[in-house]
């Protein structure tokens, strides 16, 4: 498939997610023989193959039937640094990072270690359909800015921030507030809104930023217009009960980022599972959104996230991965995971699949601040996709050879599709990254 230059119409059975099915019972829209009209890089069209090939006929048709066309995955919470360190199972959050996830992160102050793991990281987005990430940067900013130039070169959309703290991690990755001041405002002069990267202020948690360090924040989102935000929230109960110890005249754990001005639109809080009702109503009020990390909720043993607590309060709610605390980058399994775990939750929600795709994609871009620009496929937006094709012989492919109900066909392959189903993925209509397989073909 090599992007016409005159537009190309790619015929194949799509699914995206207009609108926000928790609220719109009609927002799963799906083309059981769909195209996907694409021209100078937008979509031009989306519907019925034979709708779209009659109203422009002069437009070249690239079969892809035997495969599915879904928006690009957008993965709303992921530490580049810890990609090596995933697959630690059995250990809580803050004995975890003090074992497996800060030593690791110590090693990006080599350079041309962070620049390899930068390369297998966003090989790694890439190849598993996802074309934009809210990604913790590193302590370091030589590292962080490798990230940001390793996304550039695939071309995918990467939000990143050099990661800030001042307390209690190692002394190597602590910065000092007024470095942290410097080498951030210099990492946002060079890398936000350049081509398809923007900057999120990062600091790691309230339980390693001093006021000061969250004083530097807020002056950075202050100074320069359209930064992204992330940080932790309520992840883990012993982080919760040392957070209210470091922070005696916070309410709440959300009240410390709250008086520095943190939570507001375009900012991302990872995990929540245990929030109060006060926090959640003030986070919708504040426009602020949760990445919910269930693989990482279940293998850090953080708890089982109260989706319908945020969903009746009004908080956004997106799909993180979590690596290296949650078990991989797949966007899909993500989303099985938030599927499995609402099951078995003692007031869970029954997730449907337009649920899933919506979580994996539009909110994603809702919660980045980027929805007018991608995660569905209406006119206009940019045409960000995955092509999933099913490998022969594979338990998807015999599992879709009876099943054409379109949200069975797509609970299936939230079910069952990895990386090994990512056939092709581009952004902006380029081809991002082509599987072994397609090359074949
Ligand atoms: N809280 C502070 N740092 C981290 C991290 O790296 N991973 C997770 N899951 N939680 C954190
Ligand atoms: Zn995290």
């Amino acid at each position: 498939m090599i992007p016409a230059p005159g537009g190309e119409l790619l015929r194949a059975p799509l699914f995206h997610t207009p609108r926000n099915p928790f609220r719109d019972s009609s927002a799963f829209e799906s083309y059981a023989d769909g195209g996907l009209l694409i021209r100078a890089g937008r979509v031009a069209g989306c519907g019925d193959y034979g709708t779209l090939r009659d109203a422009h006929p002069g437009v070249p048709t690239v079969d892809l039937r035997g495969g599915f066309l879904l928006p690009g995955f957008i993965d709303a919470h992921i530490h580049f640094p810890q990609l090596r360190v995933l697959g630690n199972l059995g250990r809580s959050l803050l004995d975890w990072l003090e074992q497996c996830a800060l030593p690791e992160e110590a090693r990006m102050a080599d350079h041309s270690y962070a620049c390899r793991v930068a390369r297998e990281f966003v090989h790694a987005l890439v190849s598993h359909g996802t074309t934009t990430a809210l990604v913790f940067g590193a302590h370091f900013a030589p590292a962080t800015a490798a990230l940001f130039e390793a996304g550039e070169s695939l071309g995918l959309r990467i939000a990143c921030g050099q990661v800030l703290s001042d307390r209690r991690l190692r002394p190597e990755l602590h910065q000092t507030p007024e470095r942290a001041y410097r080498q951030s405002s210099l990492l946002i002069q060079q890398f936000h809104q350049r081509g398809r990267s923007m900057y999120a202020v990062t600091p790691r948690f309230a339980l390693s930023t001093s006021e000061a360090m969250l004083e530097v924040c807020q002056a950075l989102l202050r100074e320069h217009e359209g930064l992204l935000f992330q940080t932790h929230l309520n992840e883990n109960l012993q982080e919760i009960a040392e957070v209210r110890r470091l922070f005696p005249w916070a309410s709440d754990y959300l009240a410390v980022y709250e008086r520095f001005g943190l939570s507001r639109p375009n900012a991302v809080m990872a995990h929540n599972v245990h929030p109060t009702e006060s926090e959640l109503d003030r986070l919708a009020s504040s426009g602020a959104a949760v990445a919910h990390c269930p693989s990482s909720n279940a293998a850090l043993g953080s708890g089982l996230f109260p989706l319908k607590r945020h969903m009746n309060a009004g908080v956004r709610c997106a799909l993180g991965t979590d690596v290296g605390g949650g078990t991989g980058f797949g966007l899909l399994k993500e989303g099985l995971q938030a599927y499995l775990l609402q099951r078995i939750a003692p007031d869970g929600m029954l997730l449907d699949a337009g649920h899933l795709l919506y979580l994996a994609t539009l909110a994603g871009a809702e919660a980045l601040g980027v929805s007018n620009e991608t995660g569905d496929f209406r006119t206009g937006k940019s045409a960000d996709f995955v092509y999933l094709r099913p490998p022969a012989n594979s338990p998807l492919a015999a599992v879709l050879e009876r099943e054409q109900r379109p949200a069975r066909v797509l609970a299936a392959i939230f079910t069952l599709a990895g990386a090994e189903s990512v056939s092709e993925v581009r952004v902006e209509g380029s081809i991002v990254y082509r599987s072994a397989a397609a090359e074949k073909q």
